[in-house]
């Protein structure tokens, strides 16, 4: 198989203004014509992990955002958590990402639902961000890091572009004891775009980007991921989900990315860290 960019891998979905297009298609489908296009109408199809806008909303009470601030999201995908936190919290949040059609989107969708004054989205690495030292008050990154082998050099930019003090939460997909997962799922069709670090490698890359570590707790459900994974082999996805973003054939990276968690080869982890003041 050909090498494969990490980029190339989410620009499957096409251009910015197509993903955009296709997203209010659908929800004007399912909910009327003359519904609202607002942060919170959108959740369904523009919060692109596992678990949508309620792993979103976890995230969140961990970073706990206050008005007016400055929130960084790394890796920020079609811009729904972004979208999310800037219209609950009232601060304002930039996005940075690698895959200019998601950038596009995102831009598209700030206009639509009227959130283009409050989230401000750059096309860019998190191994390079564009932006400034000391700039935000908080950060976070939400199923991104799995793209991304030096994990140390993503913490560092993090580390640079916080204030003295700031807050990181990390939420993502950590290696499991049993392997490899099968691909493709979700973040990879191939292994070679897929890195995922033990709890160890995790704490250690933390802390030598200069981070104090204040939670680290292992989110994998205990219970339900199977009978989840079977009403969706059984029931397709529901009208409203990241098939929309991602294409029908999203259906199968899900269930591999479901057995992955219920066969001990992928765990979710949350994770809170602080650029100490
Ligand atoms: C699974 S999506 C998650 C998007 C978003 N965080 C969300 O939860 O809705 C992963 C995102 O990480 C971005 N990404 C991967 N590697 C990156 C890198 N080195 N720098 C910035 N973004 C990256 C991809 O472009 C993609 O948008």
């Amino acid at each position: 198989m050909p090498e494969e960019r990490v980029q190339d891998h989410y620009a499957r979905s096409g251009s910015g203004g197509a993903i955009a297009i296709r997203i209010i298609a659908a929800l004007r489908a399912h909910a009327g014509g003359d519904v609202a296009i607002t942060p919170e109408t959108l959740a369904p199809l523009d919060h692109f992990h596992g678990r949508g806008v309620l792993a979103t909303e976890k995230l969140v009470a961990l970073l706990e955002p206050l008005a007016g601030e400055t929130i960084l999201d790394i890796g920020s995908g079609i811009g729904g958590p972004a979208r999310w936190i800037a219209a609950k919290y009232d601060c304002s949040v930039t996005g940075v990402d690698l895959t200019a059609p998601f950038c596009d989107a995102a831009r598209e969708l700030n206009a639509a639902s009227g959130m283009a004054d409050r989230v401000r989205i750059l096309e860019g690495s998190a191994l390079a961000l564009p932006l400034p030292d000391a700039s935000f008050d908080r950060a976070y990154s939400h199923n991104v890091v799995m793209n991304i082998a030096d994990k140390a050099g993503v913490y560092r930019e993090a580390f640079r572009v916080l204030k003295p003090g700031g807050r990181l939460v990390l939420s993502h997909v950590n290696a499991g004891p049993n392997g490899p997962p099968e691909f493709p799922v979700p973040w990879a069709a191939v292994p070679e775009n897929s890195f995922l670090a033990t709890d160890e490698e995790t704490r250690r890359d933390l802390s030598s980007a200069g981070f104090e570590i204040l939670t680290f707790h292992d989110t994998t459900p205990t219970t339900g991921t199977a009978q989840a994974r079977h009403k969706l082999e059984t029931e397709g996805p529901p009208p409203l989900g990241m098939h929309v973003l991602a294409g029908e054939h999203f259906l199968r990276l899900q269930i591999n990315s479901m057995r992955a968690l219920e066969d001990g080869r992928t765990r979710t982890v949350e994770i809170v860290a602080r650029k100490p003041a």
